[in-house]
């Protein structure tokens, strides 16, 4: 795979908010760097280091220093000799162009997450951060444009990154560029939230793009019908012409890492993470959830269906642990910051009302552990993933491939994971406590031979298309074009 994508003389760049390393500054002033993982790094990775360049942001003060000291590449000894451009874009335009404008709005408008009543306001804060969120993908779109050699392949990641794609065609029009977006698309009227001005140059940013994709069809489908209802734009299947120019749509379904995961899963840190857990949690049944503490995430409803599991089926008493991981995330968010105390106090009270005779109800931890996480994978008789929306949602399809005795999965049905894994799925609306616990209860009542080939179908569907693959097919299709 890796010859054939390299043996294309054009060059790749990828451009994401977030890139493959971050930087930590030691007391001493030195910096220590870390490498991070996800669907990207593996899949650049099958084009080899020589053939692909990377442009990320500097995140914070670490990253900014790092950048600094290192001129336009950072130092390949840190990336995995991975040619990694980190822009220093001053700390105040980055927070407004990520945390206000991407995180607070563009994400909350894609997973349905304002409560209507107060927000949004789209006032002159507001313009202040759209102008840096601008300015922000300006940076992005020059430092491309400077990488770029002639006829070289961009593609441009995330919601952060939506005005990218225009941009970069008005500077380089000989390139090919591709856009992919990582989380749902809202449908027109919930898109129609935005400011219309703003709601337009947000579609037309990515038009700019050749190829636009997607994890599901629902989010294509979605992104073309606000083309359609807020530019007028045509639409033909997978195809958006606005202004004489096409802009083909397309759908890559990300999957798990197989051979990664099962390697990884059974190296002694987990083994001793597993022991531990099996320590507290005996011999009971596990109801595992793993996420980032991310309000779409759903986790204050999921402890609410186990209460209600709880209190409606009191022989599940004593004989099921529900072990849910909630790492944190965003926390310059106050809005995070309240959702993860409001996650503790629940599983508190949940534990306090319950807990008897050495049986903890939530065993629940908030220290980022990924050695931790696949221990709980392998443990989990039930898989729980019930998020308000979500792109894709990779943990239901990570833990039926590790799950030692095969699980039960009950998923959200707005979880771009339930277009795949729907058929053995037990699949739930994520607002219906009743429901969710009743899923639950059936999930953990499943005869364990059905529950054997259920997971194991699951797990085939899950890692169909795994992110060496998924990064080539876009590739491929955005050169065909
Ligand atoms: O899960 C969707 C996603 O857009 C990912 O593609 C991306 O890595 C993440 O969300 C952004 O999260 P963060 O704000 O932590 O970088």
């Amino acid at each position: 795979m890796s010859a054939e994508a390299t043996s294309h003389t054009d060059q790749v760049l990828v451009a994401s908010n977030r890139g493959p390393v971050s930087y930590g500054i030691a007391e001493d002033g030195s910096l220590t760097a870390k490498r991070g993982g996800g669907g990207l790094v593996s899949g650049l990775s099958a084009l080899g280091t020589a053939a692909g360049t990377w442009v990320c942001a500097a995140l914070g003060d670490g990253d900014r220093e790092a950048a600094r000291r290192a001129g336009p590449r950072l130092d390949p000894a840190d990336t995995g000799g991975q040619a990694v451009r980190m822009l220093d874009i001053p700390a105040g335009t980055f927070d407004a162009a990520y945390n206000g404008v991407a995180n607070s709005v563009l994400w909350f408008v894609h997973h349905l997450l304002y409560q209507t009543p107060l927000e949004p306001v789209f006032d002159t804060g507001f313009e202040e951060q759209w102008a840096a969120y601008e300015t922000y993908n300006r940076a992005f779109a020059d430092a491309l444009a400077d990488e770029a050699a002639p006829g070289a392949a961009v593609l441009v990641q995330d919601y952060h990154l939506s005005l990218v794609p225009g941009l970069l065609r008005e500077r380089r029009p000989d390139l090919r560029i591709g856009h992919f977006s990582h989380t749902p698309w809202a449908p027109p009227e919930l898109y129609a939230v935005l400011p219309d001005a703003i709601a337009r140059q947000v579609l037309l940013g990515i038009l700019g793009a050749d190829r636009a994709a997607f994890l599901t069809h629902r989010w294509a489908r979605a992104f073309a019908d606000c083309c359609a209802a807020v530019l007028g734009a045509e639409v033909d299947g997978l195809s958006v012409t606005y202004e004489g120019r096409t802009t083909r749509l397309g759908v890559h379904g990300l999957g798990a890492d197989a051979d990664f995961l099962r390697e990884r899963a059974f190296r002694p840190d987990v083994d001793e993470r597993l022991a531990a857990l099996r320590e507290e949690v005996g011999d009971r049944r596990t109801i595992v959830r793993v996420d980032r503490t991310e309000l779409s995430k759903n986790i204050v409803r999921g402890l609410y269906a186990y209460r209600r599991l709880l209190t409606d089926r009191p022989q599940w008493r004593g004989r099921v642990t529900h072990v849910a991981f909630a790492y944190p995330s965003r926390q310059d968010l106050a809005v995070y910051r309240e959702y993860t105390a409001e996650v503790s106090r629940v599983a508190d009270e949940i534990n306090a009302a319950f807990g008897a005779d050495g049986w903890t109800p939530v065993v629940l931890h908030v220290k980022d552990d990924f050695a931790r996480s696949l221990a709980a994978y392998r443990m989990a008789d039930v898989a729980f993933v019930n998020p308000i929306r979500d792109g894709m949602n990779l943990v239901a399809k990570e833990i039926p491939v590790v799950s030692e005795r095969g699980c039960a999965l009950v998923l959200s049905r707005e979880a771009g994971a339930a277009a795949e894994l729907g058929e053995d799925a037990l699949l739930v609306n994520p607002y219906d406590i009743a429901a969710t616990a009743e899923a639950l209860h059936l999930a953990l009542s499943m005869p364990p031979d059905e529950r054997a080939q259920r997971s194991k179908r699951l797990a085939a569907t899950a890692t169909a298309l795994p992110p060496q693959a998924w990064f080539l097919d876009q590739l491929t299709a955005l050169r065909e074009i």
